[in-house]
Formats: structure tokens, C-alpha cells, sequence
């Protein structure tokens, strides 16, 4: 079984090095962040926010907050991937524009609204649960557009959370998933580990 988007799953490893004179442009940073937003959201809720640190002085404030990680100071870009807490107030204003193109009758709304209420209201960690999700699909998505395009990329969780919350901003409701770099890789990286057999993590049942 192959095609060229399982060969961009399987060929894709984390970065470690990168080439420090490689930038990505705004536009290119756009894009790769409209990818992202393509990835699935519970009740369509996107409930994220990204924060594309790319100049010297940016990364600058970043790299102590986040063991000082090469990859920080190296890479064209490294991403802020925020989750924010399921709030289902935001679904009627997400879903407008599906019943605006005819895609969802408007007396749908209140159906996804009701449970997604039941399902998060007063269940604070649901309602993480979901910022982490969230914010999870969509890194998954830049990760592998930027393979696509030949560049590295590095999901990183070695970072102070309130340390970086407060120094970029972010707001009550948000959560800083992941930091993800991107950019074009020097020489140097490690080959693909290994993984378990699928013998050891499935279980059909
Ligand atoms: C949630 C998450 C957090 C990670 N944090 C870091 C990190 O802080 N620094 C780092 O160098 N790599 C980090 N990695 C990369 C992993 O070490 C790497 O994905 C793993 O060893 C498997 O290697 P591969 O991605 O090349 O297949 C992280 C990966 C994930 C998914």
C-alpha cells in the first residue's frame, strides 16, 4: 500500500538540526497555518490560535522558556500551537457560514450546540482535553504539509507552559499545546527510530 501521501507519513522523522540561514516567508507561514486549520475540530468548534515566532528578537524571548532547544533559534519558524477550552457558546458563530452555504438546515445548530454544552460545561477537563486535541490535529497537519514540502519539523513539549503563556500572551481560555518548528533541515539528522510492531499496539477485536 503506498502513494505519495503515505510515503510523505512514513518518510517524515523529528528534526534536530537546522539550517540557521533558511526563512520561511509570511505567506509561507500563512499557509502552512491554513493547512493546519484544515485538520477536524470537535463540533467544528477551531478552537486554536498560532503563534508563528520568526524574528531574532522573538526567538530570542522564547528560547530560555524552552530549555534553550536549537531548534528554537534555528528554525525559520517555531509555532506557539495554542488550544483554547471548549466553550460551546462559539458553536452558533462557527456553524454560520455552513448554514449560510446551504450545507447545515439552521435547526442543526441547537443539536450540535445542546451536547457539546453538556459535554464540556462544568467538566473542565474535558474541556482541556479538547484544547490539547485540538491543538494536536492541526501541529499533525502543519507537520506533515511541511514534509510535503521538503522542510524538517519538531513537535516540542520541553518548554516552561506558564513561562511561555505569559510572555506571548496568551489568554485564560488558552492552552500552549505544543511548540512545532519548522523549517529546511542542514545535514546531520537522525535516521527514522524504529517503531513498535503493530503486533504490540493493535488489538483487533
Ligand atoms: C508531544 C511531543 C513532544 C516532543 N518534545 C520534544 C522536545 O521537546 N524536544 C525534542 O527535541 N523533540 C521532541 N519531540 C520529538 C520526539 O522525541 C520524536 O518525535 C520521537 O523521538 C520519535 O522520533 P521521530 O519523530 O523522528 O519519529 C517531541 C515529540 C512529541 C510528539
Amino acid at each position: 500500500m503506498t502513494n505519495a501521501v503515505i510515503e510523505c507519513i512514513l518518510s517524515r522523522s523529528a528534526a534536530k538540526y537546522y539550517d540557521p540561514a533558511a526563512t520561511l516567508s509570511d505567506d509561507q507561514i500563512r499557509e502552512l497555518v491554513r493547512i493546519g486549520t484544515s485538520a477536524p475540530t470537535s463540533f467544528h468548534l477551531q478552537n486554536w490560535r498560532f503563534i508563528a515566532v520568526r524574528t531574532r528578537e522573538a526567538k530570542a524571548r522564547l528560547s530560555p522558556i524552552a530549555w534553550n532547544q536549537p531548534a528554537i533559534t534555528d528554525a525559520a519558524v517555531t509555532f506557539i500551537i495554542c488550544g483554547q477550552l471548549a466553550d460551546s457558546s462559539v458553536i452558533p458563530d462557527r456553524l454560520a457560514p455552513l448554514v449560510e452555504m446551504g450545507v447545515m438546515p439552521a435547526a442543526m445548530v441547537s443539536e450540535w450546540e445542546i451536547p457539546a454544552r453538556d459535554l464540556y460545561m462544568d467538566h473542565p477537563q474535558r474541556q482541556r482535553d479538547e484544547a490539547v486535541r485540538t491543538g494536536t490535529f492541526g501541529a499533525a497537519a502543519m507537520i506533515y504539509a511541511a514534509r510535503s514540502l521538503g522542510l524538517g519539523s519538531t513537535p516540542m513539549i520541553g518548554f516552561d507552559a506558564e513561562a511561555v503563556h505569559r510572555e506571548f500572551g496568551l489568554v485564560s481560555n488558552e492552552v500552549p499545546v505544543m511548540l512545532l518548528s519548522i523549517g529546511a533541515e542542514r545535514p546531520g539528522n537522525w535516521a527514522q527510530k524504529p517503531r513498535l510492531p503493530v503486533a504490540d499496539v493493535l488489538d483487533l477485536v
